[in-house]
């Protein structure tokens, strides 16, 4: 199969937001205890935190984490994260039915991002409570002193403020698995009224309004249009999640769900766009993809856990290299979207449904899908071009024409670099690339980067790195063209400066 592009560098989409290569920490399973938290461990610095863990977290190069949830923030009181240790109440976590001990909990997550390099993405609980508690912990993070709640952070050791920029405004609140699910329009009033305390606390903060769950929902895009009507003023972004599996074993439709992917993005936008209209707003609504990854595997083992114990092995899918292919494509999905996607977070970052793991001996380790998130994140900062792609295509179940290539492209004009990220959906062929790229002179082929498998279903394991990139791919470049060999369902990474 022969597939070709033109790449132009005066065809831009947008400047990529490197927000959309964050990520996101619950607590949840073993994300925070036993994940990036474990005092005793031979790794644990003075306060606790991995730093065999925090090291693979800096090879992610992730701007920003979300956190403490997750349907975990519905029903959580932050002031029990915070102030001494030995205090803080052990508490029956609603959400995944566990005990939540509370060691972690504000301040020392925002200690955890300084030390990752990472920004904070805060939620609140809109879920049992409300305005009070929202107005509450922005004073406590964000205020500089002088009153209560920020004297009282003070108090706790923290003289300078954390100044948390990203708030969402909520979680999943559309979902009746969320304790405290609203109505569109309970959910809509609500966060609109605590969006408005909330920046009259700090006025330079940014807010996500709440999307739906999925774009299953039987709500859904009701819920948008709804909300919207309610928050549109106050907040900057929607949030949007999806997660994706292979439940059919069809690996070849289950590798066109970037079509699914694009379709929910596109239809978020426009009803953005329409009550954009609708309200004659200057504003342009943004997209925050805030959950988003492979999630499956651990469903059955999931179902027989007993509940109430400490940080329980939950959502621990392992992924294979298929899912390492879907995560590619999804990435690519957002970077063909850099006009109006400026935040997405792959859930969740260690443990639980993660790129990063850690075993119960102490190791830690990479899964399948650390690597086309690395390969974004570390190559994909600059300007998201837009390719003129002509491909064969193929039908499955649930897509017709589904291009065999997927691709994106980033250009980096700082460093004059050019990276092509390609995806080659045919399982069973290779696809002949041909890449015009006469627009960047004097460029140079400088690697291609290949992940690829004889075995869609391979994993990595603490032991074993079955599934990993080499910088052996088939191209060359001669007379302003890349001649590409993609081999069959892999994951490429071509890099021209
Ligand atoms: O990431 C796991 C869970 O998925 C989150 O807690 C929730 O928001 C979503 O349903």
């Amino acid at each position: 199969k022969k597939a070709k592009m033109v790449v132009d560098k005066e065809y831009k989409i947008a400047e990529v937001d490197d927000r959309i290569y964050g990520s996101f920490i619950e607590h949840l399973g073993r994300a925070v205890y036993g994940g990036i938290y474990e005092p005793g461990h031979p790794e644990a610095d003075e306060q606790g935190f991995r730093k065999d863990v925090l090291d693979l977290v800096k090879q992610l190069n992730v701007p920003i984490v979300r956190y403490p949830g997750g349907n975990m923030v519905s029903a959580y009181n932050w002031e029990d994260g915070v102030g001494p240790k030995e205090d803080r109440p052990k508490r029956l976590e609603l959400a995944w039915r566990t005990i939540e001990t509370n060691q972690v909990g504000t301040n020392e997550f925002a200690d955890w991002a300084k030390k990752a390099g990472t920004e904070v993405m805060m939620a609140i609980n809109l879920g049992t409570r409300g305005i009070d508690a929202a107005r509450n912990i922005i004073e406590y993070t964000n205020h500089p002193g002088g009153s209560y709640w920020s004297d009282l952070r003070k108090k706790h050791g923290y003289e300078q403020p954390h100044n948390i920029k990203t708030w969402c405004l909520g979680n999943e609140m559309d979902g009746p698995w969320q304790v405290g699910q609203k109505t569109p329009y309970e959910y809509g009033r609500l966060a609109k009224e605590a969006a408005k305390a909330m920046r009259l606390v700090d006025p330079s903060i940014e807010l996500v309004t709440c999307g739906s769950s999925n774009s299953s929902m039987p709500t859904f895009p009701e819920w948008e249009a709804e909300t919207l009507d309610h928050t549109y003023e106050e907040a900057d972004y929607i949030s949007l999640h999806q997660y994706f599996g292979n439940y059919d074993n069809d690996s070849q439709n289950y590798l066109a769900n970037g079509l699914e992917l694009e379709r929910f993005i596109e239809t978020v936008t426009s009803i953005c766009d329409y009550i954009k209209a609708k309200k004659r707003s200057k504003k342009t609504m943004m997209l925050s993809f805030d959950e988003w990854n492979v999630w499956y595997h651990s469903k059955d083992s999931d179902s027989k856990l007993e509940p109430w114990t400490v940080a329980p092995p939950q959502l621990e899918d392992v992924y294979n290299f298929e899912d390492a292919l879907l995560v590619g494509s999804i990435l690519i999905t957002f970077l063909k979207h850099a006009d109006r996607v400026k935040m997405a977070c792959m859930a969740q970052l260690v443990n639980v449904i993660a790129p990063i793991m850690t075993d119960n001996m102490g190791a830690s380790w990479k899964q399948t899908i650390f690597y086309p998130y690395m390969h974004t994140s570390v190559f994909g900062r600059g300007v998201s071009l837009h390719p003129v792609v002509s491909s064969p295509k193929f039908d499955t179940k649930d897509f017709t024409d589904v291009e065999y290539l997927d691709t994106a492209v980033v250009y980096n004009e700082e460093s004059e670099e050019v990276t092509i990220f390609a995806l080659n959906r045919h399982i069973s062929e290779e696809l002949k690339l041909d890449i015009n790229v006469s627009s960047f002179e004097d460029y140079q082929l400088k690697e291609h980067i290949v992940l690829e498998n004889e075995n869609l279903k391979a994993v990595n394991t603490v032991f074993k790195e079955d599934v990993k990139p080499h910088n052996k791919g088939k191209s060359q470049l001669k007379d302003g063209f890349v001649e590409a060999v993609l081999t069959k369902a892999s994951w490429n990474v071509i890099r021209l400066k």
